[in-house]
């Protein structure tokens, strides 16, 4: 079957794919070109696909190993591979949004995701897009004296920031039994498969900059936050049924967006691709420690 690979957006953020079953085996060769534009553009969207839970972990796995999720309970699988984003009903018209403002995925973990890949199961009629912004280009585009001050500094990344923009659902005890210790993350890294370096803020997650006190930390947070979700940026997704997106972690940032009916379904299938760590990043945080206790929501 042949296919077509074309870019969503001028600054090649994003591609769509079409003529392509991801239910089906993949070559060796097809494997090595769909990774390669993966790590191109950051974001691929497969149009018309049929993925019950086993195809999808099948058609996931073309991008690595399946990485469980830190969250437990909302697994559909008893091996945390596939995990459901939907609007949860907290109290009575009261809803949670998982993802509602931009971060990159798991990032408190000492090796986060490499990529994410969804599938929608329930969408609403309109509403509900997921934003992703290049945080390659995004680097690319600071002035010099930015790139010198930010390039050497280390970032702690734990579950719940005690800044946290937004609140996460509560963990359940198994959960929390599970969570590894906070991870130590350049705030600048480079991309293991493209070479390129990228921009690596999580405000959820990134409690302190070591060194620095955290009114600075948090000022340079925000600066960089704002400066890196500005529109040019960005490639924003509107779902339709038969979607499989997959994004890499490390090239974009994602947001959800909470601009649909409450009380329409919007639910997703969700799968982790495990990452790897650039030797940059292990040159980085080698002998670094910080003591920290480990902060979970209460
Ligand atoms: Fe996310």
């Amino acid at each position: 079957m042949s296919h077509t690979i074309t870019p969503l957006t001028p600054h090649q953020t994003g591609a769509e794919i079409r003529g392509l079953d991801l239910s089906q085996p993949v070559s060796d060769r097809l494997r090595a070109e769909l990774n390669a534009a993966l790590a191109r553009h950051g974001v691929l969207v497969f149009r018309d696909q049929d993925l019950p839970p086993e195809r999808f972990k099948r058609a996931a796995q073309i991008f690595g190993e399946i990485m469980p999720h830190h969250r437990r309970s909302g697994d559909t699988t008893e091996d945390s591979s596939i995990f459901e984003v939907k609007n949860l009903e907290v109290a009575p018209g009261k809803y949670y949004i998982v993802g509602e403002s931009f971060h990159t995925d798991h990032s408190n973990d000492p090796v986060p995701p490499k990529a994410t890949v969804l599938h929608p199961v329930a969408l609403p009629d309109r509403g509900g897009d997921t934003q992703f912004v290049n945080v390659h280009a995004a680097y690319d585009d600071l002035a010099e004296p930015m790139k010198k001050r930010i390039d050497k500094l280390l970032a702690v990344h734990v579950y719940v920031s005690q800044y946290s923009p937004r609140k996460l659902i509560k963990v359940d005890d198994d959960t929390a039994a599970h969570l590894p210790p906070p991870a130590i993350h350049p705030l600048v890294r480079i991309h293991p498969e493209n070479g390129r370096k990228y921009l690596y803020l999580n405000p959820v997650r990134m409690d302190s900059i070591i060194g620095m006190p955290d009114d600075e930390a948090q000022a340079l947070i925000a600066e960089l936050m704002a400066h890196a979700t500005q529109q040019r940026y960005e490639y924003r997704h509107q779902w339709k049924y038969g979607d499989m997106v997959i994004w890499d972690n490390r090239s974009v940032m994602h947001q959800a967006n909470a601009d649909y009916d409450m009380t329409q379904l919007r639910k997703l299938y969700r799968i982790m691709i495990k990452g790897q760590l650039h030797e940059s990043d292990l040159e980085a945080t080698r002998g670094v420690e910080v003591d920290l206790e480990q902060r979970v929501p209460s």
